[in-house]
């Protein structure tokens, strides 16, 4: 039997797509009030009204008032579900200053302010899920902002957990996963990253979005477990 998220409230920010849509799915199907959170109301909207029990809210983790008016209009959620990202792959050569502050506010700063305002609003029960990024421990241009971005979600995770206490924060690192986000590429440079992506893990094949859904589901639910990053990557930090 799966989990039953009954009577619990999840919010999922970066819901209306991608991973966060298929984290906000699997909540639904397991019983939750799924509450999809999008910069794009009407993009929130679309996602939630395809869910068996789901509202819509905007909230843009890089404008601190829409995430405290969220949290007002919202009142309490049982648990976060945080994936938004802005990603600025360059050599370091070719920063850019205001993408790299961009970066470090979707993926560092966003989430440290949704907990600011959320925690408040959430029961000892409660639990935050980040999204860190299998690039943190596979240094590799043109990734060092991807990186640095991503192991500091998992430190992240581990502070907010000593501090947020009972509240649980863990983080999901997933690997290359196909989540939809990757379309951009083109079809062929698609299949050529989650190719290579098969070959340089040990489970020989891309993620998958249900892979990541599972491992949000589960950290909901898993209420000894706090603090932790949980790498969702085929073991490709081994292979
Ligand atoms: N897919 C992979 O292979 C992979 C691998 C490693 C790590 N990850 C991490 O997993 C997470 C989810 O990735 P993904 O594959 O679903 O694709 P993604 O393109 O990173 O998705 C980001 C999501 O966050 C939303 N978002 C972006 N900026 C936001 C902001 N300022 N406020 C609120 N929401 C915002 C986006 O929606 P809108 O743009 O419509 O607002 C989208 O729903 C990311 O953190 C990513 O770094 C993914």
């Amino acid at each position: 039997m799966g989990m039953d998220l009954t009577g619990q409230r999840v919010l999922v920010v970066g819901g209306s797509k991608y991973l966060g849509e298929a984290v906000a799915r699997k909540a639904a199907e397991a019983g939750a009030s799924v509450v999809v959170g999008a910069r794009a109301l009407d993009q929130a909207r679309a996602a939630a009204d395809t869910l068996a029990d789901a509202t819509a809210i905007r909230i843009d983790v890089t404008d601190e008032a829409s995430i405290a008016a969220a949290a007002a209009d919202l009142g309490s959620v049982d648990h976060v579900v945080i994936t938004a990202s802005a990603h600025h792959n360059v050599p370091v050569t070719d920063l850019d200053k205001s993408e790299t502050v961009a970066a470090f506010d979707a993926k560092v700063i966003g989430p440290l302010l949704v907990a600011k305002h959320f925690a408040p609003r959430m029961p000892p029960t409660g639990s935050i899920v980040l999204f860190s990024g299998v690039a943190a421990w596979s240094p590799a241009p043109p990734f060092t902002v991807m990186g640095v971005t991503n192991g500091a979600v998992s430190f992240l995770a581990t502070h907010l957990a000593h501090e947020l206490a009972p509240i649980r924060v863990n983080a999901i690192s997933p690997g290359i996963v196909d989540s939809g986000t990757w379309d951009a590429l083109g079809d062929e440079a698609k299949k050529n990253l989650l190719a290579d992506a098969a070959k340089s893990n040990l489970a020989g094949r891309a993620g998958t979005r249900e892979d990541i859904a599972d491992a949000a589901l589960w950290l909901i639910g898993a209420g000894f477990v706090s603090g932790e990053t949980i790498h969702v990557e085929g073991g490709a930090r081994y292979a």
